[in-house]
């Protein structure tokens, strides 16, 4: 039975991914660290009818966690189909105020556990010649973000890993999509200490992210940009210099000065 690997599916984006797939009667397997909250999202999605949904509480900040989550979808014979890299964390502030094992932990759960699992699970995909990779990266990717340097890198790093992924993979039948959001209504920006009065730009319904999603997984989109807003951001940088799409950045986001 083929199944999608949610990361980041306690709550959030990740979430939401968890319940549209279930929607549609996708077998699932949700990952992250808070397994009580795991737990009863699984058992209410079974009890709305989808077909079977597995948990596997992981610290992703850990090294080795993308092995173990391979190696227990191996043992439990887990085929997964899709592979939805959400999990992710942000710090809102000057870099120099960013605390050093905080920086560890964003690189590792950003940048590094997504490669780790895309590593673990691309060459069965490749083998069945189907599926593929959601990458949640966000419009932060474009351009570096004042108050969020390290987030925005990480963020980058996706955007383009996902690209020469997409085409690598176009001829091998498996899909590679990067999802573009902007700021969305989650316990995201409380917990990176990003103050939402400050922000100048919509913040809009982790629903609308999650379908626009799958709407572009499914017609294997490079780059998918949840609202017109998103794509009118990342777009205009073609006709500005580096600096001013910096500084604009830094207006809408106004992510310096910590809650
Ligand atoms: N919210 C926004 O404004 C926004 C905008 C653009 C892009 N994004 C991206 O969307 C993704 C999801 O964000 P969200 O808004 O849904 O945030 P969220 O509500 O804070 O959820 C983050 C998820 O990641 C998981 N996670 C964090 N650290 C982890 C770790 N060390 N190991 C395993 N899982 C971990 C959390 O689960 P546990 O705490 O249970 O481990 C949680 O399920 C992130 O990649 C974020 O960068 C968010």
């Amino acid at each position: 039975m083929y199944f999608t690997l949610v990361t980041g599916a306690s709550m959030g984006i990740g979430e939401a991914f968890a319940r549209e797939f279930a929607e549609t009667g996708t077998s699932l397997l949700l990952v992250a660290r808070s397994e009580d909250k795991l737990r009863s999202l699984a058992e209410e999605l079974k009890s709305s009818g989808a077909p079977a949904v597995r948990i596997l509480a992981e610290d992703l900040s850990d090294e080795s966690s993308p092995g173990r989550i391979y190696e227990f979808c191996l043992r439990e014979n887990i085929a997964i189909d899709v592979l939805v890299n959400c999990a992710g964390l942000s710090f809102a502030g000057d870099f120099e105020t960013l605390p050093p094992g905080k920086m560890d932990e964003i690189m590792e759960v950003n940048m590094m556990a997504l490669c780790r699992l895309i590593r673990f699970f691309l060459p069965d995909m490749i083998k069945r010649k189907r599926g593929g990779i959601i990458n949640v990266a966000s419009i932060g990717g474009y351009q570096g973000v004042p108050g969020l340097a390290l987030y925005s890198a990480t963020k980058s790093f996706i955007v383009t890993l996902t690209e020469a992924l997409h085409v690598e993979l176009k001829e091998k039948g498996v899909k590679a999509v990067a999802v573009c959001p902007g700021f969305i209504q989650t316990g995201f920006l409380a917990k990176a200490g990003h103050r939402q009065e400050g922000i100048r730009l919509p913040v809009y319904s982790r629903d609308l992210v999650v379908k626009a999603a799958i709407r572009g997984y499914e017609k294997n989109r490079l780059q998918i940009f949840p609202t017109f807003i998103d794509f009118l951001l990342v777009f205009s940088q073609r006709f500005v210099s580096r600096k001013t799409a910096v500084r604009l950045a830094d207006f809408l986001s106004s992510a310096r000065i910590r809650e």
